[in-house]
């Protein structure tokens, strides 16, 4: 019934790619009062998923909330993705999301409350497979459509994992393709000649949560998930807060094909592009890697896939056991170094 109504269409920005740029926010907190409370164990420091607060010596809370305009649409799909990506923060930190509340701004004069009621049970379904009731929320009224989710999980204090733990060995996985950005952007402007954004759905859908179980069985050091700052800018947060650096494999990283031929014809959204300019002070581009290929690795990702940085030793069997659920399209992307100064170094393929 709401199924002829297109989301995107009353959105300027769609999804993660709204965020506001990385580097903005970051300026801003040093001016805040400074976090003095012994049992926050992750604060705003170190730009990570999510917030930690420590409850006794074995009990840890994760908090963390994520809301933008509609990426796809279909109200249902958008609830869906909007809470696998709000859930995905709690996966992130190395915890279980015990239960949610909803975000809502709503424009009830041009869009039916139906539109609402698919929103929310979209994302009360996604929440339900995470084994997660949304007990409540809070709705205003706003010229866009905007829906998400404020998480609470739960973490043993010594289980976390942030984004200050790699190490020069480990092994950086990624368990979900690349140019989700791209291809919303190309939906959205009615560009998507090859109807990838089924595919984009169902990737966007996916929880990170068995992908969390398994890397939470191996020796992870650091782990994140990629969304709005793209692959490059969230690894570009666990090499400053873990003090190394990293060197990433264009040809490793996994990216949707239709992904490659979008990009190449001009399309990714701005916020991809702005994750491209900030990250030129961090990043090393081999020759050769062209800039569609550095724009798909900077694309700004919403309910991307998990990023760890494992021991070395235990990467294969990570990978193994990923892809045994499900994730065919997990795989090594790079690895975590020591050569100074901390920065990223991009190229062609696998090298020793
Ligand atoms: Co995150
Ligand atoms: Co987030």
């Amino acid at each position: 019934m709401t199924d002829a109504i297109r989301l995107t269409q009353l959105a300027k920005r769609a999804g993660c790619a709204a965020k506001q740029p990385p580097g903005y926010l970051l300026s801003l907190l040093g001016s805040l009062p400074a976090i003095t409370d012994p049992n926050v164990l992750v604060g705003n420091a170190m730009a990570d998923d999510a917030a930690v607060y420590k409850l006794s010596e074995d009990l840890a809370l994760v908090l963390t909330t994520d809301f933008f305009t509609p990426i796809v649409d279909r109200p249902y799909d958008f609830g869906a993705i909007a809470a696998a990506n709000a859930l995905s923060d709690v996966y992130a930190m190395g915890g279980a999301p015990l239960t949610a509340l909803s975000i809502v701004g709503f424009p009830d004069a041009v869009l039916p409350p139906e539109v609402l009621g698919d929103i929310l049970r979209g994302a009360a379904d996604k929440a339900a497979e995470a084994g997660v009731a949304i007990v409540g929320g809070h709705t205003i009224k706003s010229d866009e459509p905007i829906f998400g989710l404020a998480v609470v999980g739960k973490v043993s204090p010594d289980k976390v994992l942030s984004n200050n733990g790699a190490r020069p060995g480990d092994v950086l996985i990624l368990t979900k393709p690349l140019g989700l950005g791209i291809i919303t952007t190309a939906a959205k402007n009615n560009e998507d000649k090859h109807g990838a954004i089924a595919e984009a759905i169902r990737v966007m859908t996916t929880l990170n949560r068995s992908a969390a179980e398994e890397i939470g069985r191996v020796e992870t050091h650091a782990l994140t998930d990629v969304t709005g700052f793209g692959l490059l800018g969230h690894l570009r947060n666990v090499v400053a807060a873990s003090n190394v650096s990293a060197r990433v494999f264009a040809d490793a990283a996994p990216v949707l094909p239709a992904a490659r031929e979008y990009v190449n014809a001009g399309i990714a959204p701005g916020g991809t592009h702005a994750n491209h300019r900030f990250l030129a002070d961090w990043v090393t581009y081999a020759a050769g890697v062209s800039k569609e290929e550095q724009l798909i690795l900077c694309d700004a990702q919403t309910s991307g896939g998990l990023l760890a940085a494992v021991a070395a030793e235990r990467a294969d069997a990570l990978l193994s056991a990923l892809r045994t659920r499900g994730m065919s399209e997990a795989a090594a992307i790079g690895r975590i170094e020591s050569t100074a100064p901390n920065r990223i170094y991009v190229e062609r393929s696998w090298s020793v």
